[in-house]
């Protein structure tokens, strides 16, 4: 059980942090060159319908996971506890993620053009970060890095 649902977090780790780094190193640059906001909505709407599946079986099997390694969910932000320090980064983490892409979805979307491409490139570079850094908070609970 536990293997399967490390499978589906990493197919699903592939899809939101491979995605998003296409996303910000091929297509925005594009996208800024061009002043094409079309071009963005078009990659968007094609990314979200697997992007967002992804992104809801990275949060379910994480929270699995994070169960897993620590069933006292009291703990999750108790810093005291070594394992709870990956799985805080990966809530934390979670959480600025949510809020950068509500406000793109919600703020910048409905009015996108050429005039504020530069305030959604604000949002696409920063949720690529948070994305690399999921994965690097994954590894650290084998590395050891955050304890
Ligand atoms: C887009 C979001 C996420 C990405 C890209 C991601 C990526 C990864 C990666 C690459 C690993 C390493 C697996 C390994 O060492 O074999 C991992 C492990 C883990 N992730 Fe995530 N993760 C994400 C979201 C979450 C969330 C929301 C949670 C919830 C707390 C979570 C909890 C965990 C746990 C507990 C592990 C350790 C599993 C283990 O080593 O046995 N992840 N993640």
């Amino acid at each position: 059980m536990y293997g399967l649902l490390l499978a589906l977090h990493l197919i699903a780790a592939t899809i939101w942090t491979g995605g998003h780094i296409v996303l910000s190193l091929v297509i925005l640059p594009k996208v800024l060159k061009r002043r094409s906001a079309q071009l963005l909505l078009d990659f968007e709407s094609a990314y979200e319908k697997i992007g967002m599946p992804a992104l809801i079986i990275q949060v379910v099997t994480g929270l699995m996971l994070a169960y897993h390694l620590l069933p006292d969910v009291s703990l999750w932000f108790d810093m005291s506890v070594p394992v709870a320090h990956g799985i805080a980064a990966k809530l934390s983490l979670l959480a600025l993620t949510v809020l950068f892409a509500l406000d793109a979805r919600f703020r910048v979307i409905p009015k996108l053009s050429e005039a504020n491409l530069v305030d959604m490139a604000w949002h696409i570079i920063p949720v690529t970060v948070f994305s690399v850094l999921f994965v690097l908070a994954g590894v650290s609970f084998r590395a050891g890095w955050l304890v």
